[in-house]
């Protein structure tokens, strides 16, 4: 099977998925969109009011500082795959429970298989919690190098992070720099 036939099957699983609670209350599943060749994947949280909305992740307020980020190593989001540990909103933007992740990660795991990234960005400590370690702390893991499948992964702060404290931009564009280097084999 081709990647893009794959994908789709993919997107269809999620949108149909009932294995957790945040299914009742989605009103569209955000499985997750980009080039399935992509060479970074970003991974953040689960979707808030505007991406349960559309249907698509980042594309609020947080999503627009993340364009930002990317552009800033000459990415466009276009060039990239961008998902979510949860598929579906959880109420109140609420960090999701541990049996949520748990049930919604083979969906991230399968687009990890499927697109196969060089790289991987990690979004916050959601992210970080729940694809590499639940102990680790984004403030002191973040800029470092991870491993996880043989892959290189970076965790730096989330986009919503840097909007409520704008004192750790610099940190997260640091780190925006070190992907570049990493997936230009520097
Ligand atoms: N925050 C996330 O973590 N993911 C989105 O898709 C949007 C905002
Ligand atoms: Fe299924 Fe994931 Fe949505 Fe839960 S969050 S219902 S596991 S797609």
């Amino acid at each position: 099977m081709n990647k893009e036939t794959e994908h789709a099957g993919l997107l269809k699983e999620i949108e149909s998925c009932t294995a957790c609670g945040l299914c009742q209350g989605r009103t569209n599943a955000v499985p997750g969109e980009g080039n399935l060749n992509a060479r970074l994947m970003i991974i953040g949280e689960g979707p808030g009011a505007n991406e349960d909305a559309e249907g698509r992740p980042f594309v609020g307020r947080a999503g627009k500082l993340l364009e930002q980020m990317l552009d800033s190593i000459d990415l466009t989001r276009e060039q990239v795959y961008i998902a979510n540990i949860v598929k579906c909103r959880p109420p109140q933007n609420r960090a999701p429970k541990e049996e949520e992740s748990e049930m919604c990660l083979p969906f991230l795991l399968r687009q990890i298989e499927l697109v196969n990234p060089d790289v991987i960005l990690l979004m916050g400590a959601t992210a970080l919690n729940n694809y590499i370690d639940k102990k680790l702390k984004i403030t002191k893991t973040r800029g470092q190098w991870l491993t996880r499948d043989g892959r290189p992964v970076m965790a730096t702060f989330h986009p919503a992070a840097l909007l409520r404290d704008p004192n750790k931009n610099p940190a997260a564009f640091k780190d925006m720099l070190a992907v570049d280097r990493k997936l230009k084999g520097k």
